[in-house]
């Protein structure tokens, strides 16, 4: 038996050819696409390529899965919502299940923001749609255009948590709803989606411009951590921040300068103490930036995380059954002595 890896951190429990993240370069692909280019697709077309598989008929599924969730209570957090709205559905197609998410956010943000849901609109795209009815209001294109953006930058990343679920789940021939109900619960932990919040939080803290230099060194210096700053695969910038950041610049924002300016301040003072280590800005720092300036609300930043990483979750579901191999690691015992 092998010896205990902590967090199976190096350990390749599967072989995908769904995304390839270069720690090292900062790069990404979604089958063999720059991750900017499959942003530039659009979301619908982005998870065909991701789930190599035509996604059709969106609009109406997503009136159907309104349809269906009606009745359904919702608990009061926000995943907890997601969670108990996706875990009912019927175990459908992909497409299903991406319009079943993209509804429960917008029913969760209806409940949160105390006002009634919004009905589906099908002739709107999937990622207009789904802002809409979690904002509350119709997006401006460029709202919807940076929305869209940011639904297909999440969509896979390697092996994380909660795409690793989704493919145990899958793994012992258990059906599609609950490798995706499995993967809410994996993603709703703070070490997976929550860093944005915290992101916005900091930004509120510096308030000004030239505060940003000063109040990163005081951070620093107190031994906290500067959110959207470092990543565990990344040592170079997380391409992810430079799609979303280019998306963000179509949307009316005063946070950008601010948030340039601190992201400027971090990276100087990080390499200034860490000369050995990168710590760049990753993926939620610009997620911040941008779906505060789509309109939406930060308990929302997570479950609309899970709309968009939902296609990969589906992804990895397929290709896992398709090995036919349950994933059944082994543990090291260290309870008492066993006589
Ligand atoms: N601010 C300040 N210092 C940081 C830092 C940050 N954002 N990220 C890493 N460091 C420092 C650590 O304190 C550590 O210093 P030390 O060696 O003197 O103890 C060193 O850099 C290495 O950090 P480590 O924890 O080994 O990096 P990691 O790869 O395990 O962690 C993160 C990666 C993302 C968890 C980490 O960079 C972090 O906490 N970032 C802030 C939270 C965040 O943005 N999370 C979202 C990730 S997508």
């Amino acid at each position: 038996m092998g010896a205990w890896i902590p967090g199976l951190a190096g350990v390749v429990a599967a072989r995908t050819a769904v995304s390839r993240v270069d720690g090292t370069g900062g790069a990404l692909w979604f089958r063999g696409v720059p991750v900017q280019a499959v942003a530039d697709r659009g979301f619908e077309a982005a998870a065909a390529l991701v789930l190599d598989a035509p996604v059709e008929g969106l609009g109406p599924l997503r009136v159907q899965a309104f349809a269906r969730q009606a009745g359904v209570p919702v608990p009061s957090g926000a995943m907890d919502g997601v969670r108990a709205l996706v875990a009912g559905a019927q175990t459908g197609s992909a497409a299903e299940l991406i319009a079943e998410v993209g509804v429960a956010v917008g029913r969760v943000a209806a409940g949160l923001a105390g006002r009634p849901a919004l009905v589906p609109d099908p002739a709107l795209s999937h990622a207009a749609d789904v802002g809409r009815m979690a904002v509350g209001r119709p997006l401006t294109a460029a709202e919807a255009e940076g929305l869209d953006a940011y639904l297909c930058t999440v969509m896979d990343h390697g092996l994380n948590a909660s795409t690793f679920t989704a493919r145990v789940v899958a793994s012992t021939g258990s059906d599609a709803v609950s490798a995706v109900t499995a993967a809410l619960g994996a993603l709703k932990g703070p070490l997976h989606g929550g860093a944005p919040g915290p992101v916005l939080d900091m930004l509120d803290a510096v308030g000004m411009l030239d505060r940003a230099e000063p109040w990163v060194r005081a951070e620093l210096d107190a031994g906290r951590r500067i959110m959207g700053m470092g990543h565990r695969v990344y040592r170079v910038r997380d391409p992810r921040a430079a799609v979303l950041e280019r998306a963000v610049g179509g949307l009316h924002t005063e946070r950008l300068a601010l948030a340039r300016a601190v992201e400027a301040a971090a990276e100087a003072a990080l390499a200034a103490r860490h000369p050995d280590r990168a710590l760049r800005a990753n993926v939620e720092f610009y997620t911040a930036i941008l779906l505060e300036a789509v309109g939406l609300d930060r308990r929302l930043f997570t479950p609309m995380f899970a709309a968009g990483r939902v296609v990969g979750w589906l992804a990895h579901v397929a290709e896992e059954r398709a090995t036919g191999r349950i994933i059944r690691p082994a543990s090291e015992y260290v309870g008492p002595p066993c006589t």
